[in-house]
């Protein structure tokens, strides 16, 4: 149990490469990065947990203890309620949220801020077991069946390695990551919102994974030869996405590590076609700015990142090679300690 003032501090995410795949225990590549959500909290004598974000009009104010988290309001609320319905703390208490992690823009603003406020709650635990209880809370807080990807790469982050995860096993390999090359990622101003509209989207595409492998067995061992068993051709679509994107994430850790950004950023393209012809889960604005992107002398490779339905691109890149967008770079995981 945390006792006195604490400073809990969780950085977002980028993924290079791996999306649609950790729902069904695939691979993904991502970094925590150095965007990210601090809470200053102090837990008192009162049986309500009560945040103020500067982002954000109205505090969330959430009663102890949690019954359903979907009921809070204001909706940024549901996560923290997602959160404490998880972590159970034994007594509330007052903060403040700061986050500089862009919102609905594929950054996994929402892990940052279970991944902060657990801590902030006293959760004490692996960083897997920190992961799976915010992955609840998410679910919990959306509705949204989503995987582990997020909440993972924030609490295990490796500073100056992405993540190679495999989301069967939750084990998390760092890559080092090339000191010549920079990571940028560029917002196509179309926010998501995986509570709503997109979240019915992702769930649909995760029925139809579970559909696929009903008829071919897990996506994660199967290969391009074991789909011709699957004769609606949508499935096969979308089957063919998490079996490539697995061979792409094997293939893009080893580019990677190896320091071949050639190789990385093909990989990458390649990644963005299958999201979007396959798996369709792209924008005429996304694909436009990955065009664009990849265009610039400099540039590798490019591809929608995280969910898809808007959000972010992110870019592999010569030093220098774009001045606009975030130029982020691979930190360690969430942390907390008295403030
Ligand atoms: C969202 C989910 C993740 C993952 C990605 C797509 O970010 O929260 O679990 O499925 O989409 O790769």
């Amino acid at each position: 149990m945390t006792t006195g003032r604490v400073r809990a501090h969780a950085p977002g995410r980028v993924n290079l490469i791996g999306d649609h795949t950790d729902y069904t225990g695939g691979l993904v590549l991502p970094m925590a990065i150095d965007l990210g959500t601090t809470v200053e909290y102090e837990p008192g004598d009162t049986d309500r947990v009560v945040l103020r974000s500067s982002a954000e009009p109205e505090a969330a104010i959430v009663a102890l203890p949690v019954d359903d988290p979907r009921s809070a309001r204001p909706s940024w609320a549901r996560y923290v309620a997602g959160v404490a319905a998880q972590v159970r703390p034994t007594t509330g208490g007052t903060g403040t949220l700061d986050s500089t992690v862009p919102r609905g823009s594929g950054l996994s603003s929402s892990a940052a801020l279970e991944v902060s406020v657990a801590l902030a709650l006293g959760f004490s635990g692996t960083p897997v077991e920190l992961a799976l209880a915010c992955q609840r809370a998410e679910q919990a807080a959306t509705g949204t069946p989503s995987g582990i990807m997020d909440q993972l790469a924030s609490a295990a982050g490796v500073e100056g390695s992405a993540l190679r995860i495999d989301c069967s096993t939750l084990q998390v390999t760092p890559v080092p990551f090339p000191g010549d090359a920079e990571v940028v990622v560029v917002d196509s101003g179309q926010q998501r919102d995986l509570g709503g509209e997109a979240g019915r989207a992702y769930a649909e595409r995760r029925a139809s994974c579970e559909a696929a492998e009903a008829v071919v067995g897990p996506l994660r061992t199967a290969t391009l030869d074991d789909l011709v068993q699957l004769r609606d051709p949508v499935l096969l679509r979308r089957a063919r996405h998490v079996v490539s994107e697995n061979a792409r994430v094997r293939e893009c850790s080893e580019a990677l590590a190896a320091g071949d950004l050639r190789a990385s950023g093909h990989l990458m393209l390649a990644s963005h076609a299958s999201l979007r012809d396959d798996y369709e889960v792209s924008t005429p604005e996304l694909d436009a700015l990955v065009a664009r992107l990849t265009a610039v002398p400099g540039v590798h490779g490019a591809r929608v990142t995280g969910a898809g339905f808007g959000g972010c691109v992110v870019a592999l890149t010569d030093p220098g090679a774009l001045a606009e967008g975030w130029h982020v770079r691979p930190v360690a995981g969430a942390s907390v300690q008295p403030a």
